[in-house]
């Protein structure tokens, strides 16, 4: 028997970032007793790596805008394989959501006359995002924190789950220890909401910190629920690459919405080469017209630096493969060049753009206003996650509610960017309304306690190996550097092959991971137990990658190097089968709703 601390609950939100915080208010405004568990410090959450803005159809800056704009431009972002319905509340939804939060006291940039300011994103029709310079993300979590910590909520910081209990076909709650002193901890629970965002730490480049190792996706697919999507990775195109210690940090897309352009090594704007047919005619095709564009000429059509993400960063790509990159590995981007438009050019960055002029200054020793930037793409976003129902977000599992990067659906193939904070507010909501009420109308499952003992003897058996087991840095640097290499921004099927190879063989030394010391505080043991979850997102990705065969999105597949229309009637499922075994199967797209596919056609 294993000792352990209870703290029941009728939801439980594991995370407590923009979707875990907005779905623990909303539970607890619903009168449920609402536990929050987070990995880290509460305010310290990926949320904050979204700095561009909030897309929502406010219409602030371009009246033209509107919900069915933004639903078609979400949709054809995803190259149509999203999950219609989210799409559909997604866009409805998202101007409320901004709205309660500038009630909450969020403080957000202004238009002339006093409206929430929006700015350009890639694959945005109008000006869209809402934002607070480029530190929107941040200044969402400071307003969620303030707003929540007052509604009664409990949390449980620096905790990590290690498995979700099941009973009688239901959640029945969470199992996990505390980082710091290294208890055991059981939480019962009516209801339990993910939220814990991505995978992006199973890569070797990555704007992800720490935390980010895929638990959510990993501990629901044990659980029993079902994974969508899982080979859809956006690598945003502009991380830092240079200093070493800070490659992948993000480079907001906000530099490109401000007019910032990129260019290869002999100077030449790239990104004119290349211009998917889907956005000939909404692409400009001279840097006069791009530039008028980020300036709010409505007559003028965008510039091809503002393509969707998935296509930008393959650009990049190319540039550097065909020796045309920057001195570390990158292309450049430049903002400082407006100052030959804009009197003002160097105050004016500094103005929209603080976080980015100090990023560069403190760490690369680069003053953005006066010269470009180095950037390459970085492993930012996980389009694929618990496969969930559009209104409610409860996944396959009865009572196993998700929400945020955790959750697949509303990006499909490819996320546009500032989708994601609007994604948080608006499921987020939904997910904690859904899992409380599910709360309401359910008694508590019984609590299996050999699940937890289970775990508990597992989590432990690194301190019988010892210094002598297996090194668990070592073994997860290991797979950041397959993933990396062999199942990132270009695929091939005999890569992949021997991806999955390796993973085989990671996974059986993972086993033998061990670890010296105590408890408390043991930073290779916290290590040795993420090990499980990356190696479960990975493999996952590896197969659903390999299934699709084609490329779509943010899938890109140097063997099948097109689209191909069958594929587009298909998501990829991924769930546990009774032996263990991962299975892959296609699920059939949702036809729309006419009204909707009226919008699309509309739209074109
Ligand atoms: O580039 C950015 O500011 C990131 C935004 C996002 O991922 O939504």
């Amino acid at each position: 028997m294993v000792e352990y601390q209870t703290h029941p609950y009728d939801v439980l939100v594991i995370g407590a970032g923009g979707a875990g915080l907005r779905a623990a208010i909303e539970a607890s405004a619903s009168g449920a007793k609402v536990g929050v568990v987070t990995k880290s410090l509460l305010g310290k959450a990926h949320t904050v790596m979204a700095e561009g803005g909030i897309a929502a159809s406010l219409a602030n800056v371009d009246e033209r805008d509107n919900w069915r704009v933004h639903f078609s431009d979400t949709m054809r972002g995803g190259q149509y394989l999203n999950n219609w319905r989210m799409a559909e509340l997604h866009a409805r939804e998202a101007p409320d959501r901004v709205r309660e939060l500038e009630a909450w006291g969020a403080l957000f940039d202004r238009t002339p006359d006093g409206r929430i300011l929006q700015r350009n994103f890639g694959g945005h029709r109008y000006p869209r995002l809402a934002h607070v310079g480029d530190r929107t993300g941040l200044e969402m979590i400071r307003t969620l924190q303030d707003h929540g910590i007052h509604t009664g909520l409990e949390v449980h910081m620096e905790c990590t789950v290690l498995r979700l209990l099941t009973g009688a076909g239901r959640i029945a709650g969470a199992f996990g220890y505390d980082r710091e002193r290294g208890h055991f901890l059981l939480w019962p629970a009516k209801a339990v909401v993910l939220a814990t965002g991505g995978v992006g730490r199973a890569f070797q480049v990555t704007s992800n910190s720490w935390e980010y190792t895929g638990d959510g996706h990993a501990l629901a697919y044990e659980a029993g629920a079902e994974l969508l999507d899982m080979e859809f990775v956006q690598f945003h195109p502009t991380g830092m690459v240079w200093p070493p210690s800070v490659r992948g940090l993000l480079v907001t897309e906000g530099v490109r919405g401000e007019g910032g352009v990129l260019r290869n090594s002999e100077g030449r704007r790239f990104m004119f080469d290349d211009i998917p047919d889907l956005y000939k005619q909404q692409t400009a095709d001279n840097e006069e017209e791009g530039w008028r564009y980020t300036q709010g000429d409505r007559n003028a059509r965008r510039p091809p630096e503002l393509l969707t993400r998935d296509h930008v960063a393959r650009c990049i790509n190319r540039e550097v493969k065909a020796g045309r990159g920057s001195p570390h590995g990158g292309v450049f981007l430049d903002i400082a060049w407006i100052k030959t438009k804009l009197p003002d050019g160097p105050a004016h960055i500094k103005r929209k753009l603080p976080s980015m002029y100090h990023q560069f200054q403190q760490l690369a020793g680069i003053d953005i206003t006066a010269e470009p930037m180095e950037v390459g793409p970085t492993t930012h976003y996980m389009m694929g996650g618990v496969r969930v129902d559009g209104d409610s977000q409860m996944s396959t599992l009865p009572g196993l509610f998700a929400a945020g990067e955790v959750a697949a659906g509303l990006h499909g193939a490819n996320r546009l960017g500032g989708n994601s904070l609007s994604d948080l507010l608006v499921f987020g909501k939904r997910a904690g309304q859904y899992a409380a009420e599910f709360a309401k109308t359910n008694s508590s499952a019984a609590i299996d306690g050999n699940q937890a003992d289970d775990a508990a003897r597992l989590a432990l058996e690194p301190f019988d190996r010892g210094a002598a087991g297996e090194n668990p840095f070592q073994i997860q640097h290991e797979i950041q550097e397959c993933m990396q290499s062999l199942v990132g921004i270009v695929r091939t099927e005999s890569e992949m092959r021997e991806a999955l190879g390796r993973l085989e063989h990671f996974s059986a030394r993972a086993s033998q991971a061990g670890v010296p010391g105590h408890r408390q505080y043991n930073n290779g043991w916290h290590t040795a137990l993420d090990l499980p979850h990356l190696l479960t997102v990975s493999e996952a990705i590896a197969r659903a990658a390999l299934l699709r065969k084609e490329s779509r999105g943010a899938q890109f597949r140097e063997d099948f190097p097109s689209k191909d229309p069958e594929w587009g009637n298909y998501n990829i499922a991924i769930r546990r089968g009774p032996s263990g075994e991962m299975v892959v199967d296609r699920r059939a797209v949702q036809p729309m709703p006419e009204e909707l596919r009226n919008i699309i056609e509309e739209m074109k």
